[in-house]
């Protein structure tokens, strides 16, 4: 072959792997209202700026006549580009050869891209939709997906791993997204569930849809393993885009910190009333996120899971910040197992990438009852604490209104190495409310009196003075468990410099091999 004709061929070559597996199963990837893969890829990154690796990896399977069906790049789209500038790398899977199902060849490319990323400190995408493993293959595709999930593993708290969910991903498959740090689903197309309707059919009786069992609404309200759960694949690579720059681009690095045109010292007047008189009443935590984050720009994490508990990132002067809310307008903001986790979890991603964490607290306490009991709250709410004890990173800490019992102690406590640890004057800090106490401390006196009315009047007569000498913040600033009562409408500016303080902040855990935290 002439030289001139080698280079024709290459460009040949190129044309066909860009093909996938098609122009029949690419329309019908469309049909679908789905992009493929380099059509995600293309979205996802700064135009211009992707580089594929592998296009010409083909599959080496002998069996059920493969032998004779190949496809270049054989099923994932693999390389490198940026993101605002900032470099990261990403598999894609191609459903239009073979399902995207998962061969020892995907597997190679896939921790090929992966062991890359670990290399070189940046940020790993991938964007699922797969059939699963590749069924002629057998066992070497199993044994490429526990290669994956050993890489997921170690790169965890390494480097940033974010999973997109635009196809089926079902089966052992699930393990790999469920091992990274986000996951993020689209409501038509996604679905995730290790056995699907028809084994649970046949296994259980229970008749489900796919939908039903595992689909974007399923995960990120009830399960919780979706992280973000958006419409369609144009808004979830936007989404993933978003949430790239509020972090760093691996655990040794701080997060890129933006240009702020928002002044520091700006006051939020409407939070010297957000907090109603009734402390029964609920308020709009998001509100006051809202109020004192830089252009009240806000990333909700776990927007539709525990939403007892917000968590997500915000930029304070720039500086990427990891929130952690409770939110009063949904179960009073009570720490339940399911809102711990997802604290948990948020806590303990924040600290391994140097995120310093906002903590905004109104908390009544644990939730009380049997289902929790039975639920393992003890063990969930030990996370909590146990992420927030752990974090070295910078931590401040507000309370608006209520801290009471166990849950003070656990929303980044003076005494679990908070920081800066600032009230409300309307905060209220004690062991619990009002009412429990007095029923406590005066159930014997209670016990003794007949007339109701008189029953009534102690009672009253107690709770205001429990509510005097506890609902409030100043028994706690007495002992500096409470660094300073702070105006609520000046909540940015005290924030703000409380972090600037923290820049230099240093604390080293004791040495160990890993903690074992109440899993
Ligand atoms: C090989 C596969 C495949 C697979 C799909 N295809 N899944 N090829 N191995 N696992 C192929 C189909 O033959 C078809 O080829 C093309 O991909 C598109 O599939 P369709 O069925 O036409 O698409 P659709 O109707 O959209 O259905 C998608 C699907 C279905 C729901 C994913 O294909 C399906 O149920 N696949 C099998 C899923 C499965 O059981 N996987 C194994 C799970 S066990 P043509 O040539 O017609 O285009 C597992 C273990 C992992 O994954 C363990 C890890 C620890």
């Amino acid at each position: 072959m002439e030289n001139q004709q080698k280079v024709k061929n290459l460009i040949d070559l190129r044309v066909q792997a860009k093909l996938g597996g098609g122009e029949k199963r690419i329309a019908s990837q469309h049909a679908k209202g789905k992009f493929t893969a380099r059509e995600r890829i293309q979205r996802l990154l700064d135009e211009g700026s992707f580089e594929e690796l592998d296009m010409f990896v083909t599959h080496r399977c002998y069996n059920f006549g493969l032998e004779n069906e190949k496809y270049l790049g054989d099923g994932v789209v693999i390389g490198h580009g940026t993101i605002d500038g900032r470099s990261v790398y990403v598999f894609a899977q191609d459903f239009t050869i073979f399902g995207g199902s998962l061969s020892e060849t995907m597997a190679l490319k896939i921790c090929k891209v992966m062991d890359m990323a670990m290399k070189m400190g940046a940020p790993i995408i991938g964007i699922n939709d797969s059939g699963g493993a590749r069924i002629q293959e057998g066992v070497t595709a199993l044994a490429g997906y526990a290669e994956i999930f050993e890489r997921n593993i170690l790169a965890s708290g390494v480097i940033p791993q974010i999973s997109a969910i635009f196809g089926p991903c079902a089966g052992g498959a699930v393990y790999s997204p469920a091992l990274t740090d986000f996951v993020l689903m689209t409501e038509q197309n996604s679905y995730m569930f290790v056995t699907g309707p028809k084994v649970v059919k046949s296994v259980t009786g229970e008749e489900i849809t796919t939908d039903e069992l595992g689909g974007a609404d399923v995960h990120a309200r009830k399960s919780g393993v979706a992280h973000f759960r958006v419409a369609d694949e144009e808004t979830g690579l936007i989404k993933i885009r978003e949430l790239i720059s509020y972090l760093p681009q691996n655990n040794l690095e701080d997060a890129p910190v933006e240009e702020c045109l928002d002044p520091i010292d700006r006051m939020e007047d409407a939070l010297n009333e957000i907090v109603p008189d009734n402390p029964n009443s609920p308020y709009d935590m998001k509100v006051v996120i809202k109020g004192i984050a830089d252009n009240g720009d806000f990333l909700e994490v776990h927007k539709d899971y525990a939403r007892n508990i917000i968590v997500g990132f915000a930029r304070f002067n720039g500086v990427s910040t990891g929130i952690v809310a409770n939110q009063p307008n949904f179960l009073a903001g009570i720490l339940d197992c399911d809102s711990s986790r997802k604290a948990a979890r948020f806590v303990r991603f924040c600290d391994a990438f140097n995120i310093p964490i906002l903590t905004l607290v109104d908390v009544p306490g644990f939730l009380p009852g049997s289902a929790q009991e039975y639920g393992g709250i003890i063990i969930h709410g030990a996370k909590l604490m146990f992420a927030f004890g752990e974090a070295t990173v910078p931590k401040v800490t507000v309370t608006l209104r209520k801290s009471y019992g166990g849950a003070h102690d656990v929303m980044s406590s003076k005494q679990l190495r908070g920081d800066f640890n600032y009230a409300w004057p309307t905060a209220e800090i004690a062991v619990m409310g009002a009412a429990g106490a007095i029923e406590v401390l005066e159930g014997r006196a209670l016990s003794k009196m007949t007339d109701e009315s008189t029953k009534s009047a102690y009672i009253t007569e107690k709770v205001d003075e429990y509510k005097e000498k506890f609902a409030n913040p100043y028994q706690a600033a007495s002992y500096g468990y409470i660094d300073d009562i702070i105006e609520p409408r000046n909540t940015r500016f005290r924030v703000i410099r409380a972090f600037q303080a923290l820049q230099t902040k240093k604390v080293v855990n004791p040495l160990k091999k890993h903690s074992n935290i109440p899993l």
